[in-house]
C-alpha cells in the first residue's frame, strides 16, 4: 500500500518510547469478562463490571504499571456454562478503553479487536483509533485478532474463514489503516477484500499511528507480528507451567524477533502469568488449592471444549487444577519467587509480562507493596522512567 505512518518509536516523546525505557514491561490484563481466567466459585471481588476495572487501571497507573489491556469474546448465553456461568457477561474493550483514557494520564491502554466480524472496515477503524488516540494522547493500542472460535463467526452470521487466510485477510486490513493514518492525501486503493474511493481519515494520530500489538503463536500470526506489531502477546509453546514455559521461550522469542528483524523492524514480546502470591509459598499453594477446591468443573468443561473448537495453533490446553486458576501460565509462590521467576522470562527472551490475579483488587495491592519492590531491586524496573 502506498503510505507508510511513522512508528512511535520514532518520537522521543511518544508513550511506546517512555515504556521502553523499562527493562521489563508491566501490564495488567483487565477482567472485563465475568470470572476472569478462573472458573472457580471461590469468594473474590473480581468483577466485570466498569467501575471495578477503572479502579483497577487508575491503581495499576499509580503502581506504575506500563499497559492495561481488556481482552475480546462473543459468548452466548450463560458464557462458558456451570453455576458460575463464567465469562457470559463481558464489556466492549474498544468502548472501554476510551473511557479509561478519560480517567487516567499514563497508561497505555490496548483493546482487543476481531477486526474480521461483522461489518468493520478500515475505514471506520482508522477513524475510531485515531479519535481514540487523540483522547488518550497517543496512549492507545490496538490488539488485532481474527478470531479463532468459529461459534463467534456464526454470531455474525458467517463460517469461520481459513486460519492463514485471516491473517492475510488482517495485513491487508491493517496496510489500509496505516495508509489512512499516514496519508495527507485522498485515498483510493483497491485491494483483495477492502477498497477505499477518495477516503481521507482525521485527526492524523498523534505519533505516526495507534500502538499495534497482535496474539498469536502459529507461523501466519508471526509473519504478520513481525511486519506490523509493536507488542507481541506470545503464549508458552510448552504449556503453562512455568518451568516448561521458560524451557520452551527462548527458541521462541528470538524467532519471533529475528523475523521481525528482517523487516528492519523491532517487537517486543509480553507473556501472560496468572500470579498467585502470598508472603510464603506455601500460603501461596494454600490460596492456590483453595480455588482449585472450589473449581466449576462444568464451567472448565466449557471453557476447554470452546477453545478446542477453535484452530488457534500456539495453545496447549492443560487441563485439571491448572484450569480453575487459569491464566496462559502460572506463577505460584513468595514475593521473592515470582520475581525470580521474572528474572528468568527476562533471560527466556520476554520483554515483559500482563499479570492476571484471582482476587484482582486485592492482589493488586499485595502485588504492589510485596512483589513490586523486590522487582526494582532486582533491575527489572525503574522507578522514573
Ligand atoms: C494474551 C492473549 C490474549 C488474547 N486475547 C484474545 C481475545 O481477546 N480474543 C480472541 O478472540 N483471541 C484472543 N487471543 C487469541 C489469539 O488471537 C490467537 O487466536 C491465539 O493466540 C492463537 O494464535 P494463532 O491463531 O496465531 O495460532 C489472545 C491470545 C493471547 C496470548
Amino acid at each position: 500500500m502506498s503510505t507508510i505512518p511513522a512508528s512511535p518509536l520514532a518520537f522521543s516523546d511518544s508513550p511506546l518510547v517512555r515504556i521502553m525505557k523499562q527493562p521489563f514491561l508491566l501490564g495488567l490484563f483487565l477482567p472485563i469478562q465475568s470470572g476472569g481466567w478462573s472458573p472457580s466459585s471461590l469468594p473474590r471481588s473480581t468483577s466485570w463490571d466498569f467501575d471495578y476495572n477503572a479502579r483497577l487501571t487508575q491503581r495499576a497507573e499509580a503502581l506504575g504499571f506500563d499497559l492495561a489491556f481488556g481482552l475480546a469474546q462473543w459468548m452466548g448465553k450463560g458464557g462458558t456454562g456451570g453455576e458460575i456461568r463464567f465469562r457470559e457477561q463481558s464489556l466492549d474493550p474498544f468502548i472501554t478503553a476510551t473511557a479509561l483514557a478519560t480517567i487516567t494520564q499514563r497508561i497505555i491502554l490496548i483493546s482487543t479487536i476481531h477486526v474480521l466480524y461483522g461489518p468493520w472496515h478500515p475505514l471506520y477503524l482508522a477513524k475510531f483509533g485515531a479519535t481514540i488516540d487523540h483522547i488518550s494522547g497517543g496512549r492507545w493500542g490496538l490488539n488485532v485478532v481474527t478470531g479463532f472460535v468459529p461459534s463467534e463467526a456464526r454470531m455474525f452470521g458467517n463460517e469461520q474463514i481459513d486460519h492463514d487466510r485471516r491473517y492475510e485477510m488482517a495485513t491487508e486490513f491493517t496496510e489500509m489503516m496505516k495508509a489512512l493514518w499516514a496519508s495527507p492525501e485522498n485515498l483510493t486503493l483497491e485491494g483483495r477484500h477492502w477498497r477505499l474511493m477518495d477516503a481521507f481519515v482525521t485527526p492524523k494520530p498523534r505519533y505516526g499511528r495507534p500502538l499495534l500489538v497482535n496474539a498469536t503463536g502459529s507461523p501466519a500470526g508471526i509473519a504478520y507480528a513481525a511486519k506490523h506489531s509493536d507488542l507481541v502477546f506470545i503464549t508458552s509453546p510448552g504449556g503453562g507451567h512455568v518451568d516448561a514455559a521458560i524451557a520452551a521461550l527462548p527458541k521462541h522469542n528470538t524467532e519471533i524477533k529475528a523475523q521481525a528483524k528482517a523487516f528492519g523492524r523491532e517487537v517486543r514480546t509480553i507473556i501472560n502469568p496468572m500470579i498467585v502470591c502470598r508472603s510464603t509459598e506455601k500460603e501461596a499453594r494454600e490460596y492456590y488449592d483453595s480455588i482449585v477446591a472450589a473449581a466449576d468443573v462444568e464451567a472448565i468443561e466449557g471453557f476447554v471444549g470452546r477453545r478446542a473448537s477453535g484452530d488457534a495453533k500456539g495453545w496447549r490446553t492443560d487441563l485439571g487444577a491448572y484450569r480453575a486458576v487459569g491464566g496462559n501460565m502460572q506463577i505460584v509462590g513468595s514475593p521473592a519467587q515470582v520475581v525470580e521467576w521474572f528474572l528468568q522470562l527476562k533471560q527466556a527472551g520476554c520483554d515483559g509480562v500482563q499479570l492476571t490475579f484471582f482476587d484482582f483488587a486485592a492482589d493488586l495491592d499485595f502485588f504492589g507493596q510485596e512483589v513490586l519492590p523486590l522487582m526494582i531491586q532486582a533491575g527489572l524496573r525503574n522507578h522514573d522512567a
